[in-house]
């Protein structure tokens, strides 16, 4: 028997003890042998929960159980999160979390100290809730040079545009209902700020690369600026708007890795990602294009995904699975040199300003709207982006990448 512990009794931890007790017959077979979730750790008590034995506050009585061999962390944060996986690794207990926070952060040593106690450090939670894509990039995808990834890793801000896209509503109104509706934080910083699918797409790029992609280097842009009328533009020419993380990796050496709104073609796989759904898009060299898409957040996708590595951990007790994810700082390429298409929506009263900053390209009008029109520029670095930007001050009304 595989004894098991569970650090968090919040949404993502009950979650795991469920999927493990319904699947029972499944994952026990799966596993090879029977795996038993012998405590649950959290500062709460909870009576009259049918797991209401297992709970215990003290992490020492878990970290000194040698019958304790697989360890959940799914408390979130960077702090005790931190300090309770190092431990257990220390002690050759392997780790299987959601936590994106602390895998970006910390990814590199803590999978070093899995190697160096023959355990593993899992996270195939922490990117795209339930979606395959961590095992994906380790496993299936290792005869390949990844080219890029791109992804909406973001639920909370994909249902946000959706509805801004199918009901022409005002950003702030839309957050205001999906807080209300409980689909988005009351703080929502780092969904809509695009700290979030930043922290994922980090966590990715370290597994394109086998370097570590710093998310703290990222550029990233959330999607407060993106109005009602940027969709009414994007609809009228056949697009859509979504929060885009992406990284590629350049014929240099360097990753070009980004996190921001972009206006793409309601066709492309991408544009058909709607509501809280999250897919990944992968590019390699020899497969060429390939999407995994699914739930990206909730209970029980999550915790499938968490109790996905808790079975590969008790199929390879003792071995360490080889993962690509050196300390070494992958390079970022500079995002100023980096040369974009650009959509900008522009006050009407100065379009022959307007059209001879750009030069000739592509223009739009909308039927009924008099104030303003948009451009859709020809690739153009982002440094002389912004300084034509500078240039045409309140004229330029909003701009978005075109993917
Ligand atoms: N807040 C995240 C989202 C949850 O909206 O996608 C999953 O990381």
């Amino acid at each position: 028997m595989v004894q098991v512990a569970v650090l968090g009794y919040g949404t993502v931890g009950s979650g795991v003890v469920e999927v493990i007790e319904k699947n029972k017959d499944m994952v026990n077979k799966k596993s090879g042998q029977e795996l038993n979730v012998k405590y649950i750790l959290d500062l709460k008590d909870f009576p009259g929960d049918p797991y209401e034995e297992k709970i215990i506050h003290d992490f020492d009585t878990i970290i000194n159980d040698a019958e304790i061999s697989i360890i959940c962390e799914v408390m979130g944060g960077v702090g005790v999160a931190y300090q309770f996986t190092k431990a257990a690794l220390m002690k050759g207990k392997s780790v299987c979390t959601s936590n994106k926070e602390l895998v970006a952060k910390h990814g590199p040593e803590l999978l070093k100290l899995a190697k160096e106690n023959q355990c593993n450090y899992l996270f195939e939670a922490s990117v795209g809730g339930g979606i395959p894509i961590i095992r994906p990039l380790n496993y299936s995808l290792t005869a390949e040079k990844i080219e890029s990834i791109t992804g909406i890793l973001n639920g909370t801000t994909n249902y946000i545009l959706t509805k801004m896209q199918r009901e022409g509503a005002d950003f702030d109104s839309v957050l205001k209902e999906a807080q209300e509706k409980g689909y988005a934080e009351r703080n929502p910083e780092a969904d809509v700020e695009g700290h979030d699918a930043c922290r994922k797409i980090a966590i990715l790029s370290s597994l394109m690369t086998g370097q570590n992609v710093d998310s703290e280097k990222i550029y990233t842009e959330g999607i407060t600026k993106i109005t009602a009328d940027d969709f009414v533009y994007a609809n009228a020419a056949g697009k859509t708007i979504k929060l885009l993380a992406k990284s590629q990796a350049l014929a240099n050496g360097q990753v070009l890795a980004m996190v921001a709104p972009f206006l793409l073609d309601k066709e492309h796989p991408l544009g058909m990602v709607n509501d809280v759904f999250n897919a990944v898009f992968v590019t390699g060299n020899m497969l060429g294009d390939s999407m995994y898409y699914g739930r990206g957040a909730g209970k029980l996708p999550t915790a499938s995904a968490v109790v996905s590595d808790v079975i590969d951990c008790a199929r390879h007790l003792g071995k360490t699975i080889m993962c690509f994810w050196e300390e070494e700082d992958a390079v970022l390429a500079d995002q100023a040199d980096v040369a974009s298409r650009y959509f900008v929506r522009a006050d009407v009263s100065a379009k022959e300003q307007v059209l001879a900053a750009f030069g000739p390209c592509e223009t739009m009008t909308v039927p009924g709207r008099e104030n303003d029109f948009a451009v859709f520029t020809d690739p153009i670095r982002e440094r002389d982006f912004e300084k034509l930007c500078e240039s045409l001050g309140a004229a330029v009304l909003s701009h978005i990448r075109m993917f």
